[in-house]
């Protein structure tokens, strides 16, 4: 792998202009088992080379002389107002990738205007996020065995002005990322490695912020529940206690009587799933296969999300991630009947590269990316990609 190698001087120090090239400058900045961590997947990888080369073989159509002079990539995702029909994928530990990484975040999709979403697992707190933008976030939880502590967890976000509650119900425990067992991240206790190693491996300006000793520390949402906050290990066991594998759609008719808001459902791919979803109460599904972060030969995403937004009602939105790289990218997912994408690596690399500032670019680079494409197909409104605008002969049609 080029992790090494890639430090030559190159243009793409100068102009990044695509999430590759996002990427290849977090690979620089970051400790490499950080790196990995972000840009790895389960297994094998197939399914991680899957999503993104299953977008790839997909094929638009060209349509010609129609009035384009004006072309609206906005959108309304649960009722609120987004410049293009993106929204950032909650991701966890993200504030160890940049100084107070969720805040940067959040602050970037307020200032392009699409929703961000702060995970469970994220760095900063929901209430430091509340204070630090004025635009709502979404709110994305995993099933934990301590149902008291998801009734508070909804109470705070509700009181940080979450309206969409994003619940993750594919990780059941989570997936085997040989690269992190390769790190020593994984397999037995990395916390304590991780702290170890991050002492080890600080790359010049990466900001190391999460709270090793004799730093600032913080557990984030989950802060309140581990004694000591110098114990990253205490922190980690909390965590891996509380994912509870006998999870069913039960537990979600009973989430659904303790949240008021849209209630999203994340990470289904099968078009029965996402009816027991609908019936469960969600507002919306995502197809997702979490980024191939879980079960690894499992089908890209994009490959499922036709099925899915047939097999549920039009009042239910459906998103789609896992692979979404460009503008492009988003148009092949309105088409094939998503209201809108999420993304996660694409966001993260952006973020470790360049900041707050790295985000709105890249996101203003997939907001161009839409709208010029949408010119080139003919196309004056996201309403208007449908399956139409795809090409006869592409993969999934
Ligand atoms: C994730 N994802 C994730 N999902 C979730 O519901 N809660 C979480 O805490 C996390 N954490 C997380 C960490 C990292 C490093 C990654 C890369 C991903 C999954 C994420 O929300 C999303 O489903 C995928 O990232 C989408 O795939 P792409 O856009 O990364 O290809």
């Amino acid at each position: 792998r080029p992790l090494q190698r890639d430090n030559a001087v190159s243009v793409y120090d100068v102009v990044p202009v695509t999430v590759a090239d996002y990427r290849r400058l977090a690979m620089r900045r970051l400790p490499r088992f950080l790196f990995d961590y972000i840009d790895g997947g389960a297994n094998d990888e197939i399914t991680l080379a899957a999503n993104t080369s299953a977008f790839r073989a997909l094929r638009l159509k060209q349509r010609v002389m129609r009035d384009v002079s004006s072309v609206d990539t906005s959108t309304l995702l649960f009722g609120r107002q987004a410049s293009m029909p993106l929204a950032l994928a909650p991701v966890g530990m993200a504030g160890m990738f940049a100084r107070r990484g969720e805040v940067q975040a959040a602050r970037a999709a307020q200032r392009v205007g699409v929703p961000f979403t702060s995970s469970t697992v994220g760095i900063c707190p929901l209430e430091e996020i509340r204070v630090a933008t004025s635009q709502p976030f979404w709110f994305q939880l995993y099933m934990l065995r301590d149902r008291d502590f998801i009734g508070e967890l909804l109470e705070r976000a509700e009181r940080a002005g979450c309206e969409t509650l994003a619940f993750t119900i594919d990780l059941p425990l989570p997936g085997l990322r040989l690269r992190d067992f390769r790190n020593g991240m994984l397999g037995g206790g990395w916390p304590g490695k991780l702290s170890r190693l991050a002492q080890l491996a600080i790359s010049p300006g990466w900001a190391w912020d999460v709270g090793i000793r004799g730093r600032p520390h913080s557990f984030g949402n989950l802060a309140d529940k581990v004694a000591n906050p110098e114990d990253l290990d205490a922190y980690k066991a909390f965590v891996d206690s509380q994912f509870d594998p006998r999870c069913t759609w039960k537990d979600i008719h009973w989430l659904r009587e303790q949240w008021r808001g849209k209630l999203l459902i994340k990470g289904l791919m099968e078009a029965d799933d996402a009816r027991a979803a609908v019936d469960a109460g969600a507002d919306g599904v995502v197809v997702s296969n979490h980024g191939a972060r879980q079960l690894d030969a499992v089908a890209p995403s994009i490959s499922k999300l036709r099925s899915v937004s047939e097999a549920v009602g039009a009042d239910v939105e459906v998103y789609l991630d896992g692979g979404v790289r460009s503008g492009i990218d988003i148009a092949k997912a309105l088409a094939f009947g998503a209201r809108g994408v999420l993304v996660g690596r694409p966001w993260v690399f952006a973020m470790a590269a360049r900041g707050e500032q790295g985000l709105v670019e890249l996101l203003d680079l997939f907001q161009r990316e839409l709208a010029t494409a949408m010119a080139l197909m003919g196309v004056n409104r996201v309403s208007d990609l449908n399956a139409a605008v795809m090409d006869q002969g592409c993969a999934y049609v």
